[in-house]
C-alpha cells in the first residue's frame, strides 16, 4: 500500500520504517529539513535501539523515501499518518498547530480518497478539527474530495519502539466509517500475528484511550512512589512490598517500580493535558491532578535525601551522577527527573560530574555549559572526585559496578540510588552508605 506519514519524530520515524519493512512503499515527511537532511545522509535524528538498521535497509530497497514536500506525501499515501508532536501550551492542553498545519497541508494536495490517521497524542475531539481544516483547504481550491479522519494512537515506548511497533499489543482504531476501517485492517495484517489485535472504535472514544492508558501508568508509578515514602517511616520495603502484589494477577508486575518519578515526552504532557481536557467540561480529576503532585515532589526526593543527610548548604561537595536520560536506551530528556537533581545540587553551591552511555550530546545540548556541571567519559571516572553517587536512570552498564572500587573512590562513600537498582545489603557489605527509594 502507499503510505505517507508526516512527522520524522519518534513515532513518525518508526511507523515509517516499519510499515516500510513489511513491503508498503513509504514516504516520510517533515518540516524541518534539518530532521530530512540528516536522513537523506543515512543518518537518524533520535536514539533508538535497531531503527537504523531498518531504515537503512529500507531505503535501499526503495520503499522508504524521506521529503520535506508536502505535495509530493500529500499526492502518494491512500493513508496519510499524521504523527507530529503535540507539546504542552502554556495551560497544558496539547498545542495542536502542527496537527492541524499537517492536516493543512494533506487538505491541500491531495487529488483522490485519502484516509487520514492521527497518530499523534490529542485531546478528544481534535479527528473533528482535522476533518474540518481540510473541508477549509480543498473548498480554497474549489474541490471535493471524500476522505475519512481517524484516530490511530500509538503506543510505543521509546528504547523499544521497534519491537513495539512490530510486535502491538493492540491497534486502537477509531473510525466513524468502514472504508477507513478497511484501509487499515489490510495495512496492519502483517501485525497481527496470531491474534485479532485490531480493536474499532468511534473516534472519541480512540482518541481518549490514548490518555487514559498513560493516566493509568502514571498513576501505579505514583501510587508506588507514595507508599515507598510511607514504607520509609515504617522500615518496609517497598522493593518486597512490590513483589507481594505484582504477583496477584488483578494487579500485575509492570509498572510498580518506585524511584525518583516518571518523565520523557509523555506521561508528564499526557497527564497535563487531560486535566485540561477534563476542566474544560468542568471536572476536577482529583486522583489525576494528586498523580501529577506526587511526581513533582518525587523528582525533589533525592535532593531531599541529600539535604538530610549532608546539609542544606552544599558548597564544595561534588556529586558523581549516573544517568541524564529520563530512562534507559534513549538520549531523551524531556521532562527528566536529572534535570531537577541538577539544577537542585548547582543552586546549593554543589558541583557535578555526569555521566550516561548516550544523553551526554544531549545534556551539552540543553543545559549548555553551566557552572559547576562536567562531564564524565566513564562512569567511574565520574567518581575521581565526587563524594557521593547520585543513580538516577537504571542503565544496564550500571547493574554491577565494582562497589569495592567505588568504596575506595568516593570520599563519603555513600549512595544515593533513584531506581533502586542495588541491594542495600551488598552495597553495605563494600562499605558504602546506602540511601535508595522506600527501603
Ligand atoms: C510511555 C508509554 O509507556 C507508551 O505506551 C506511550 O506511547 C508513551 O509513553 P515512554 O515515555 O517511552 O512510554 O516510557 P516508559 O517506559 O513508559 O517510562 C515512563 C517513565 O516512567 C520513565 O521515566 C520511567 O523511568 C518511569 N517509570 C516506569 C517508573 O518510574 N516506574 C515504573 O515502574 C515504570
Amino acid at each position: 500500500m502507499k503510505v505517507s506519514v508526516v512527522g520524522a519524530g519518534y513515532v513518525g520515524l518508526v511507523s515509517a520504517a516499519c510499515l516500510a519493512d513489511v513491503g508498503n512503499d513509504v514516504v516520510c515527511l517533515d518540516v524541518d529539513a534539518g530532521r530530512i537532511r540528516i536522513l537523506l545522509d543515512g543518518g537518524i535524528p533520535i536514539h533508538e535501539p535497531g531503527l537504523l538498521e531498518i531504515v537503512r535497509r529500507n531505503v535501499q530497497a526503495g520503499r522508504l523515501r524521506f521529503t520535506t514536500d508536502e505535495r509530493l506525501a500529500a499526492l502518494h499515501g491512500d493513508v496519510q499518518f499524521i504523527a507530529v508532536g503535540t507539546p504542552p501550551d502554556e495551560n497544558g492542553s496539547a498545542d495542536l498547530r502542527h496537527v492541524l498545519a499537517a492536516a493543512r497541508g494533506i487538505g491541500r494536495y491531495m487529488d483522490g480518497y485519502r484516509v487520514v490517521a492521527d497518530k499523534s497524542t490529542v485531546p478528544v475531539g481534535t479527528a473533528d478539527r482535522v476533518r474540518e481544516v481540510i473541508a477549509e483547504e480543498m473548498a480554497a481550491r474549489g474541490v471535493d474530495l471524500a476522505y475519512s479522519v481517524v484516530s490511530n494512537p500509538e503506543f510505543l515506548k521509546e528504547g523499544a519502539a521497534v519491537e513495539d511497533f512490530m510486535r502491538p499489543d493492540r491497534i486502537i482504531v477509531g473510525a466513524d466509517d468502514t472504508r477507513a476501517v478497511d484501509y487499515l485492517r489490510e495495512l496492519y495484517a502483517p501485525f497481527q500475528r496470531n491474534h485479532q489485535r485490531l480493536l474499532v472504535m468511534d473516534v472519541r472514544s480512540a482518541e481518549l484511550t490514548k490518555y487514559a492508558a498513560n493516566a493509568m501508568l502514571a498513576t501505579r508509578i505514583s501510587f508506588m512512589n507514595e507508599l515507598a515514602n510511607l514504607a520509609e517511616d515504617l522500615g518496609a520495603d517497598i522493593e518486597l512490598v512490590r513483589q507481594g502484589i505484582g504477583s496477584d494477577p488483578r494487579i500485575g508486575w509492570h509498572f510498580l517500580y518506585a524511584g525518583c518519578g516518571y518523565g520523557g515526552s509523555c506521561f508528564p504532557k499526557d497527564v497535563k493535558a487531560l486535566l485540561h481536557t477534563a476542566n474544560q467540561q468542568g471536572h476536577e480529576l482529583p486522583l489525576l491532578r494528586a498523580v501529577e503532585l506526587v511526581n513533582e515532589r518525587q523528582k525533589q526526593r533525592l535532593i531531599d535525601k541529600i539535604v538530610l543527610r549532608m546539609g542544606e548548604n552544599l558548597h564544595g561537595r561534588c556529586f558523581a551522577l549516573w544517568g541524564l536520560a529520563f530512562k534507559p536506551n534513549t538520549d531523551d530528556m524531556r521532562a527528566a527527573p536529572s534535570r531537577v537533581v541538577i539544577d537542585a545540587l548547582l543552586a546549593r553551591g554543589a558541583s557535578v560530574v555526569a555521566y550516561d552511555p548516550v544523553a551526554m550530546e544531549e545534556a551539552r545540548r540543553l543545559l549548555g555549559s553551566r557552572q559547576g556541571l562536567k562531564y564524565a567519559s566513564q562512569p567511574m571516572d565520574a567518581l575521581a572526585d565526587a563524594d557521593a553517587l547520585i543513580v538516577v536512570t537504571e542503565w544496564k552498564e550500571f547493574r554491577s559496578p565494582d562497589f569495592a572500587r567505588m568504596g575506595r573512590q568516593l570520599r563519603e562513600r555513600i549512595v544515593f540510588d533513584g531506581r533502586n537498582m542495588y541491594e542495600p545489603a551488598v552495597v553495605r557489605r563494600h562499605g558504602l552508605e546506602y540511601h535508595g527509594i522506600g527501603r
